[in-house]
């Protein structure tokens, strides 16, 4: 199993287990923000995938905030259905932590979520800051010191 960086090519791949895991959010909308990493944008989203076999079977990706850059989201953590209940998005949350830790320059970090099922993300250390703060969703934050 390796764990990289999303090339142009992973797109498909990433914006099919997307629609697997039957998200409500527009589909068109999902598969431009796949595409930004690419992007001219200032800001711009790395997605991460995880590659069994050649095949991609998960990704996540992660942003610094606009405001401050000390500040980071992580969002869209999929992983195919297939593979689920097997450690892989855990391994995947790990790595995009990591990853975040390790941005140059920056030593105090806060990652931000928000999310429907905080139980996932309590394992690696993320607290509620807002319960129900946009109907299901669950506002939460890790702090890296
Ligand atoms: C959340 C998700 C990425 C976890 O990926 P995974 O590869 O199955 O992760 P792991 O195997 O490391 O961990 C699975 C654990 O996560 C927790 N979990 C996953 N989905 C959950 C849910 N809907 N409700 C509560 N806990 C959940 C459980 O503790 C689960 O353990 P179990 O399989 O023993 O029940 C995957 O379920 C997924 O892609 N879900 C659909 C997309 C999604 O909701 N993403 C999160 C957006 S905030």
């Amino acid at each position: 199993m390796k764990i990289r960086k999303a090339t142009k090519k992973d797109i498909p791949k990433m914006f099919e287990i997307f629609k697997l895991n039957g998200s409500k959010y527009p589909k068109n909308l999902a598969l431009k923000e796949l595409n930004e990493m690419f992007s001219k944008s200032l800001i711009k989203p790395t997605y991460i995938v995880v590659e069994d076999k050649k095949e991609i079977i998960a990704f996540g990706g992660f942003i610094p905030s606009w405001i401050d850059n000390m500040v980071f989201n992580i969002f869209w953590v999929n992983t195919n259905p297939k593979y689920q209940s097997q450690g892989v998005g855990s391994r995947l949350m790990n790595d995009l932590i990591n990853r975040i830790k390790r941005t140059k320059n920056i030593k105090t970090k806060m990652i931000l979520i928000s999310t429907k099922i905080p139980e996932f993300y309590k394992k690696f250390g993320f607290k509620k800051v807002a319960p129900k703060y946009d109907g299901d969703y669950i506002l939460m934050v890790k702090k890296l010191k």
